[in-house]
């Protein structure tokens, strides 16, 4: 079996000890040289780092461990507190709701973790896996609400974990993770997005020009007012989390629809003076599962960690729907 880096650090450290003894006496009493005495001292420096380096790993990795054996409760798994006391902590339970791909069901976990005013729930998870429990699956990427990869479920409400406070989310010393049921899971609390990232392609989400070559070969700048940018802005903020696809209640129940991270980006390409797609892009959303499927119910924009708003980008876009209907007859 192989050994672990604390085991290496403890074995390397047992066997500094008779080695620092030996160069302690070659130092002292065997009339050594200026020079190899100097680097004796140095060696016995370094070993005593590394003594005091292993012990100290050693020490951390018996108070993990002791941490780390799960305790079953019924069905549920329960970890006892784990990890290093930290000043000023509070003990949460972290109650996940695992996917289980094999069985097609959930399994409850309980984990307890550490958490001081800074700890956000990805951190939490990323502590269990760490420390706990190395089976658990979460996405994320940039920790810090830019690459959108870790929506999850926070006691109910759609949130980034990243950007999700633990203690501020404690209910009663406890807080509730699931994955997003919108999306099809993976394992744990992953979702696939290749479903998601159909129906954002389904949209041309990039600026269409006329004069493809100028696009690798542009002359100048395209200019814009402030006004013309304050158009299309707001909706250019999308990370892609997914947040509100999974709080839709329409696609929940109409997998066809489109989905408001689509047509809100399908708003957002339409109203960049820049794009030149035209009417082609309002008779591409003039559908009953694009624009119009939309019943407003605006769980979407609650659900939004960047302040999108796609509900508004779709009734924007019904309403240029009905101008140019109008223009046309
Ligand atoms: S519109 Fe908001 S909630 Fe939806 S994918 Fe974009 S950033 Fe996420
Ligand atoms: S990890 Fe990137 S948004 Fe949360």
């Amino acid at each position: 079996m192989r050994a672990s880096r604390y085991e290496i650090f403890m074995y390397a450290s047992i066997a500094a000890v008779p080695a620092l003894i030996f160069l302690i006496f070659l130092s002292t009493y065997a009339g050594a040289s200026a020079v190899a005495s100097a680097l004796s001292y140095l060696l016995i420096i370094a070993m005593a780092v590394f003594f005091v380096t292993g012990a100290k790993e050693v020490f951390v990795h018996a108070r993990y461990q002791e941490g780390a054996r799960p305790i079953l409760q019924g069905e549920r798994r329960v970890y006892p507190h784990m990890g290093r006391p930290i000043r000023g902590a509070e003990v949460v339970s972290l109650n996940v709701r695992r996917f289980n791909s094999e069985t097609n069901k959930f399994d409850e976990a309980s984990y307890k973790v550490n958490a001081t005013k800074h700890t956000t729930v990805l951190g939490a998870l990323l502590d269990i896996k760490s420390y706990s429990d190395n089976t658990l699956s979460v996405r994320c990427n940039c920790r810090m609400g830019i690459c959108g990869s870790c929506g999850v479920v926070v006691n109910g409400k759609q949130k980034l974990a990243c950007e999700t406070n633990l203690l501020e989310s404690s209910e009663n010393g406890s807080v509730t993770v699931s994955p997003m049921l919108g999306h099809p899971m993976l394992k744990d609390l992953a979702d696939n997005f290749d479903d998601f990232f159909k129906r954002h392609i389904s949209v041309s989400p990039t600026l269409e020009r006329k004069d493809v070559k100028e696009k690798y070969a542009a002359k100048q700048e395209y200019k814009m007012s402030k006004e013309d940018t304050d158009k299309f802005l707001p909706y250019s903020y999308c990370i892609m989390c997914g947040l509100c696809l999974d709080a839709c209640p329409v696609v929940n129940s109409n997998p066809n629809f489109v989905g408001p991270q689509a047509l809100s980006q399908a708003y957002r390409y339409h109203a960049d003076k820049r794009d030149q797609g035209g009417k082609r892009r309002l008779f591409d959303a003039d559908t009953a599962d694009g624009a119009w499927g939309c019943e407003f119910a605006g769980a979407c924009s609650s659900a939004c960690p960047k302040g999108v708003d796609p509900a508004a980008a779709i009734q924007l876009l019904k309403s240029d729907i009905m101008k140019n209907m109008l223009e046309e007859e």
